[in-house]
């Protein structure tokens, strides 16, 4: 099939897609695939146009948030009737939405961190909740926005005003411990599913101490440590939940799910406590990214990735 990458697009994480959609491109076309890019600017019609008279059999979503990850350009795909990766308009809106995403993963009793949603004008005024506790824009990606805000630090008026991501936030406990994920190639029956846990360290030397972009990104900004040496229970109990984040939101072709794992008590004596923190729909395809080192090491190079993804296009 021919294929069109999209990649760019118009949300903060732009450079990111870029590098994701580089990477596919070239791996597609080492593949044998007919394969273009296409870096859709502000001017959807331009897109549409383009996509009329070059009509590919299928696209390739390379794109990571806003218009991308969140049902948007799914749902122009769609209206097209041309098939594209990953998942379609309710799985990625619901996914890209962090409250509306709590919601389905409480209704499927999955675990989540204490949370809730605030009013940035109401937040510095008080904390919401007991630090250290965790600030993150409602519709973001790759750490965007992110901040922990700990027991007298007094920081709540400096996030507040370089605040650019609407009038609300999610503000979550911060569950201490460990960040894990789990990346997942389709959810049904025959699918390979669950891939492997991997666990991220940042490199305490870089910005924030968790991991966030520079950490994501920076070559050297993390490590990443798969199969996950933790408590075995817990690793089983991660790829279980990744799997049933995934069904829970409906989602088509691959997801990674980004989990917290409290181990700060037990140790490795005994499990701790996961906490599931998000389904990524356009998981980062980038040098640095996380679902295409566990692909490999289940013995699928990013080449073979990418053309599964394809081949599991629809719409
Ligand atoms: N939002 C980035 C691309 C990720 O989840 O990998
Ligand atoms: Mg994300």
């Amino acid at each position: 099939p021919s294929v069109a990458v999209l990649m760019g697009g118009m949300s903060s994480e732009r450079a990111v897609s870029l590098s994701s959609g580089q990477g596919v491109l070239s791996a597609l076309l080492e593949a044998g695939y007919p394969a273009r890019g296409i870096d859709p600017g502000p001017d959807l019609g331009a897109l549409v146009g383009d996509l009329t008279a070059n009509r590919p059999d299928v696209v390739f979503n390379a794109l990571h948030g806003r218009f991308g990850e969140d049902g948007v350009i799914q749902g122009v795909l769609d209206w097209m009737d041309i098939p594209y990766t990953h998942s379609g308009v309710r799985a990625s809106a619901v996914a890209m939405d962090k409250d509306a995403a709590r919601a389905a993963f409480a209704a499927a009793g999955l675990p989540i961190a204490r949370g809730r949603v605030v009013e940035i004008a109401r937040f510095a005024e008080a904390d919401p909740l007991p630090c250290p506790y965790v600030i993150k824009p409602l519709n973001e990606g790759s750490s965007v926005g992110v901040d922990i805000v700990r027991a007298g630090s007094n920081r709540r008026a400096e996030i507040v005003s370089a605040w650019s991501y609407g009038p609300t936030a999610l503000v979550e406990e911060f569950v201490p411990g460990r960040e894990i994920t789990v990346g997942v190639l389709g959810g049904e029956e025959g699918d390979i599913g669950p891939l492997t846990v991997t666990d991220i360290t940042p490199n305490p030397e870089m910005a924030a101490g968790f991991y966030d972009y520079e950490a994501k990104y920076a070559s050297g900004g993390s490590k990443h440590v798969l199969p996950a040496t933790i408590h075995p229970d817990a690793f089983a109990e991660a790829m279980r939940l990744a799997l049933l984040a995934h069904r829970a939101l409906g989602c088509r072709g691959a997801t990674r799910s980004d989990f917290r794992y409290d181990d700060t008590v037990h140790g490795d004596r005994q499990p701790g406590r996961l906490v599931l923190l998000e389904v990524n729909t356009q998981p980062g395809l980038t040098p640095t990214s996380l679902l295409p080192e566990q692909a490999a090491f289940r013995g699928i190079p990013f080449a073979e990735l990418c053309g599964w993804m394809v081949e599991n296009a629809r719409c």
